[in-house]
């Protein structure tokens, strides 16, 4: 990735565009992940989701892009611009040239593909247009949606994380997946 970072560009996708957060969208933030059937799935999200955090969580997206770390993204349903969701590329490493992905949707939104879709094109873009050759995405091993969501996103099944994270006192799997361009894999 470029040292001196343009702005966030728009990404148009078949159903969706994913765009950057601005100030307005915190209250539907608040309410979409500040649903426990959201939120239960991540660790990323709190719960109950305090009043003022989905502000501040958005104030610190171009300081993650200027940076090159995080890429984070309103998902959009272009047709109505109804805010379905975010997704984000995590520990972005230019020098090894990967990223993490991590996604949630809003439940009144689940089952249309709009991950799939979502996960798709922001990996395509940072393969294409940033150059990252290898993402990574994990899942709780309770969370088979998400598990399908990365395989049909062309991640492939990398391993378990047997009782990796400790949840409510219970220690729970964390399954792992991976998606490498095929230019990384030549000799
Ligand atoms: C996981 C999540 C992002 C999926 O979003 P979505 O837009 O509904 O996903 P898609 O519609 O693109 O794909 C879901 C797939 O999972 C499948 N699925 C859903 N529930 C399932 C279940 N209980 N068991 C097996 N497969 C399931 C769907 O059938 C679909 O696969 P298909 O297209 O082959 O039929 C959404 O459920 C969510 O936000 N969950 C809470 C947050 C979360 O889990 N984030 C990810 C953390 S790793």
């Amino acid at each position: 990735m470029s040292t001196t970072m343009p702005l966030q560009p728009v990404i148009e996708a078949r159903h969706l565009r994913l765009r950057p957060f601005i100030a307005g969208d915190a209250p539907e933030v608040q309410r979409l992940a500040g649903d426990r059937r959201v939120a239960e799935m991540t660790l990323a999200i709190p719960h109950p989701y305090p009043d003022g955090a989905a502000a501040a969580w958005i104030t610190t997206h171009p300081f993650g892009w200027l940076a090159g770390r995080e890429i984070t993204y309103a998902i959009e349903r272009r047709r109505d611009g109804v805010l379905l969701g975010a997704i984000a590329l995590l520990n972005v490493s230019a020098a090894h040239a990967h990223a993490e992905v991590g996604y949630w949707i809003g439940h009144e939104h689940w089952g249309q593909g709009h991950a799939t879709e979502a996960t798709r094109a922001l990996l395509d873009f940072a393969e294409n247009e940033l150059g990252l050759t290898r993402f990574a995405g994990r899942c709780l091993a309770r969370n088979p949606a998400s598990a399908r969501v990365l395989q049909k996103a062309g991640l492939r099944p990398e391993g378990c994380l047997v009782c990796h994270l400790q949840i409510g006192g219970v220690y729970e799997d964390v399954l792992l997946f991976g998606r490498v361009a095929p230019s990384r894999l030549a000799p």
